[in-house]
């Protein structure tokens, strides 16, 4: 364990914060969080997997710098950011005293960032609170840029608001009591910055993954690092998603509609229907004549070799035909008058945003693509 991280700001203006990067940030957290604390009370919202192995170490490191906490545990999984889990999670904050000046802390992945989130957001018309990401997923993504909110039975994250937080402790020691699986899920969005901007970066990943997968620190702090640094560049120059911040999404329009059409179950991580939609954004890219071909051949040998699902194939159990999919893409929170957008590419490090797709080419991509052996 290191006393030393990277520091990435965030640059919003009064809603600016830091995210630190490194090793055995948890052990220092009470000295980190402590000067955001109007008081020194802080309630953590975390599941029952990462309290099982890190809430002892979290409220430790609170107390000794004289913070003291509440914790609410609740159950992991996709399931929890229900309105059902939301409500209840309200009236703990409530009940546990949380007033308008207090910081909640979200610790766990993006699950309880983004629910804990939009508690915060919500709760007395808005709480501070600070992200303690504890999955790579958490780490390089959902922690940071303020998106927050929960599921509907018409889609996933269709409820919710934009609210930052104060502060962004990622502490990549937390990452060794991981399932590899899950972990393999995270690095999805890791190669999705290599693939929507950054060449050089897929390149030094297609060198370095394997170290990464090793749990060689040194590799997995560069990869959490420029990860960050990118996304807080694009959240910083498009909040609130008027344009460029949709550059984030490659992979997701596909990738939703497979994780609704397995009901967001450990049938397909939400990470993995990225590596999946992913290297749809590149087949669907190559037969517009978009991008070279062999690039979508070339993306999922990558992420094959990182142990993600890379075809439908892969994905157990049955898949609605391609035109239920694409019925399931319509609540993407990018379409327009129905109109879907997708984010295509050009090349590695070179997605755009594409509006009016037609239809049509749509429905005869994912037919040809369910037929790809
Ligand atoms: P998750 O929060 O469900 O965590 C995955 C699993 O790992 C859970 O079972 C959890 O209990 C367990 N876990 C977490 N940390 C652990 C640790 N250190 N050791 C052992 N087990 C641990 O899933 P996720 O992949 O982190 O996040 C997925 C969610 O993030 C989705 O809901 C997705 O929509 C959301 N997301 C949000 C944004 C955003 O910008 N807000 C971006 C990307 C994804
Ligand atoms: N994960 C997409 C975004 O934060 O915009």
């Amino acid at each position: 364990m290191s006393t030393t991280h990277q520091t990435v700001p965030v640059a919003l203006g009064d809603r600016s914060y830091d995210i630190l990067i490194g090793d055995g940030l948890l052990a220092r957290a009470g000295d980190l969080v402590k000067p955001h604390l109007k008081r020194p009370h802080t309630v953590i919202v975390t599941d029952e997997n990462v309290a099982r192995h890190h809430l002892d170490s979290l409220q430790g490191s609170l107390s000794k710098a004289g913070v003291s906490s509440d914790a609410v545990v609740l159950p992991a999984g996709e399931k929890s950011k229900s309105y059902a889990t939301l409500a209840e999670l309200c009236d703990r904050l409530l009940a546990a005293g949380v007033e308008r000046r207090d910081t909640i802390i979200a610790f766990g992945g993006g699950v309880i960032g983004d629910l804990a989130g939009f508690a915060a957001a919500i709760l007395r018309r808005g709480v501070n609170f600070i992200q303690i990401p504890t999955t790579l997923l958490a780490q390089v993504d959902s922690s940071v840029g303020g998106k927050t909110g929960i599921n509907s039975p018409y889609g996933k994250n269709l409820i919710g608001a934009f609210h930052q937080p104060q502060l962004v402790l990622a502490d990549l020691g937390l990452l060794k009591t991981l399932p590899r699986r899950e972990l393999a899920a995270g690095y999805a969005e890791v190669a999705k910055y290599g693939l929507l901007g950054d060449r050089a970066f897929f390149d030094w990943l297609d060198k370095n993954v394997g170290k990464l997968f090793d749990g060689d620190l040194a590799t997995i702090a560069e990869a959490v690092a420029v990860s960050c640094r990118m996304k807080a560049r694009i959240v910083a120059e498009d909040e609130t998603e008027t344009g460029v911040r949709a550059l984030l999404n490659l992979g997701h329009t596909f990738g939703h509609a497979l994780e609704a059409a397995t009901g967001y179950s450990q049938r397909l991580l939400h990470g993995e229907s990225v590596a999946v939609g992913m290297v749809q954004a590149f087949r669907f890219s190559e037969k517009q004549g978009l991008c070279a071909p062999q690039l979508a051949s070339r993306v999922a040998a990558h992420l094959k070799a990182a142990g993600l699902p890379t075809h439908t194939s892969d994905i157990p159990g049955e898949l609605p035909p391609p035109a239920g999919l694409l019925e399931l893409m319509r609540q993407d929170k990018k379409a327009v008058a129905g109109r879907l957008t997708f984010i295509l590419v050009r090349g590695i490090g070179e997605a755009f945003i594409a509006k009016d797709v037609p239809d049509a080419d749509v429905l005869a991509f994912l037919e040809e693509d369910r037929n790809r052996t």
